[in-house]
C-alpha cells in the first residue's frame, strides 16, 4: 500500500518533470532567443510584387530597371547597393526584423541562399513589375505569373530539403506580402497608349482587379493562408507623375488629385473584393488584409501625423524631377539628409517612409500572426 502510494507519487513527479521539459523549457529558451516566438509569430515572410518590395531580384535579370549601384543603398547596412530602390531598407525588411526572423529579406534569385535563408522567407518581387502582363514585358522584368512559377520551384526546393509535411506547414504559417499595381497605372496605362486605346480608366481598374484577385486565388491554392495586400499609393503625388502630367511641373508641385483618385477608387474596389474572398475562404483558415499605404503616404506628404518632412514632391537624388534607376547613379547630386525627404528618387520612397509604413501596419501584422 505504502509502496504503491510512493510509486504513484514518483510517477506524478516524473510526469510533472516531463511536462516542464516538454512545455516550459522549450518555450522559455525560444522566448529568450526570440521574444515573439511564444506568441506564435510567422516562421517565414514571402513577398511578391514590384520595386516597393524587390530586394534585388532584378540584379539577375537583363533590364534597365536596376538599382545595384550607388547611391542606392547609401544608408543600408555597410552602405551596400543591394538592388533595393531606396537609400536603405524596404517595408518587408522591417517586418522580418520585427517578427524576429532575420534582419532583411533576400531576393529569391540570389544563387547563394542557404536552406535556412529559404526557410525564413524570400522575395520574388521584381522592380517594374505589375499585374498586367504587359507592364513587366515593356520593362523586361519578372511578371507576376513568373513570380508564382518561381515560388512553386522554391516550394520544391524546400520539400527536398525538409520534406512535404514541414514545407506545407511552413507555407501555411508564413506571412505573405503582395505589393504591386502602381506600375500598371504609372508606367503602363497613364504613359503608354496601348492599354488606353482599349480600356477606360474604370475598365482598366477592373482588369487589374481581376488579375490581382486571380493571383490571390493562386496563392491560396499554393497554401498561403496569411496574406497582406498593399493598397495603391497616392499616385498623383509621385514626383515623376507630377513632372510628366502637371501643366506647370516646375512651379507647381502639388499632388495631382485626379491621378491619386484612380488609386483610391481602385483600393476601395480591392477592399470589397478582398472582403468577399476572406468570407469565402474563412473556413480554410485564411486571413487577408489590405494594408493602407495610401493613407500612410498621404499623411506623410501632407504633413499630418507625427513626422514632418521638409521635401515631399522631389526625390533626393539628382534634380528629383524624373530620375530613377540609371539616371540616379554614382555621379548624381544628393540631398544632404534623405530622412527629410519622402522620396529617394523620383518614384521611390526613402527608408524613413518605408519604416513609417511598417509602423502604420504593425497592428495588422500583430493580428495576422496571432490568428
Ligand atoms: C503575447 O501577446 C500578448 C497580447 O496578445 C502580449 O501581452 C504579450 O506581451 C506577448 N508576449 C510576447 C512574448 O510577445
Ligand atoms: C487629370 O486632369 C488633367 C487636367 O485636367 C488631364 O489632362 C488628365 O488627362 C487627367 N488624368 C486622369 C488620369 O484623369
Amino acid at each position: 500500500m505504502e509502496k504503491g502510494c510512493s510509486k504513484q507519487y514518483l510517477l506524478q513527479h516524473l510526469l510533472r518533470l516531463l511536462f516542464y521539459l516538454l512545455i516550459f523549457i522549450p518555450s522559455t529558451s525560444k522566448a529568450l532567443a526570440n521574444p515573439r516566438a511564444s506568441n506564435n509569430s510567422a516562421p517565414a515572410v514571402i513577398v511578391f510584387g514590384d520595386s516597393t518590395v524587390d530586394p534585388g531580384n532584378n540584379n539577375y535579370v537583363k533590364t534597365v530597371f536596376k538599382a545595384d549601384f550607388a547611391p542606392y543603398g547609401k544608408d543600408f547596412a555597410n552602405h551596400v547597393p543591394t538592388g533595393r530602390f531606396s537609400n536603405g531598407r524596404l517595408t518587408p525588411d522591417f517586418i522580418v526584423s520585427y517578427i524576429g526572423i532575420k534582419e532583411s529579406i533576400p531576393p529569391y534569385l540570389d544563387p547563394t541562399l542557404s536552406i535556412k535563408e529559404l526557410m525564413t522567407g524570400v522575395s520574388f518581387a521584381s522592380a517594374g513589375s505589375g499585374f498586367d502582363p504587359l507592364t513587366a514585358k515593356v520593362s523586361n522584368v519578372i511578371g507576376i505569373p513568373k513570380q508564382l512559377e518561381n515560388f512553386k520551384e522554391y516550394k520544391k526546393r524546400l520539400e527536398s530539403a525538409i520534406g512535404m509535411k514541414r514545407t506545407e506547414n511552413l507555407i501555411n504559417k508564413a506571412l505573405f506580402i503582395v505589393s504591386a499595381g502602381t506600375n500598371d497605372f504609372v508606367i503602363n496605362y497613364f504613359t503608354l497608349p496601348i492599354r488606353r486605346k482599349i480600356y477606360s480608366v474604370s475598365g482598366y481598374q477592373q482588369f487589374i482587379l481581376q488579375k490581382a484577385t486571380q493571383f490571390l486565388q493562386d496563392l491560396f491554392e499554393q497554401g498561403a493562408r496569411r496574406i497582406l495586400f498593399s493598397s495603391l499609393p497616392p499616385m498623383g503625388c509621385l514626383p515623376v507623375v507630377i513632372t510628366m502630367f502637371s501643366k506647370h511641373a516646375i512651379s507647381e508641385r502639388g499632388c495631382l488629385d485626379n491621378y491619386s483618385s484612380v488609386g483610391l477608387q481602385f483600393n476601395q474596389l480591392l477592399q470589397k473584393e478582398l472582403n468577399l474572398m476572406q468570407f469565402r475562404l474563412a473556413n480554410h483558415g485564411v486571413s487577408i488584409y489590405l494594408t493602407d499605404s495610401y493613407v500612410a503616404l498621404t499623411d506623410m506628404i501632407q504633413g499630418h501625423g507625427r513626422s514632418a518632412f521638409d521635401e515631399v514632391s522631389l526625390g533626393c537624388c539628382e534634380t528629383g524631377y524624373l530620375e530613377t534607376a540609371l539616371l540616379c547613379n554614382p555621379k548624381s547630386f544628393l540631398c544632404p539628409d534623405a530622412s527629410k525627404y519622402v522620396f529617394w528618387d523620383s518614384i521611390h520612397p526613402t527608408e524613413r517612409v518605408y519604416e513609417n509604413v511598417f509602423k502604420s501596419i504593425r497592428p495588422i501584422i500583430d493580428a495576422i500572426i496571432r490568428d
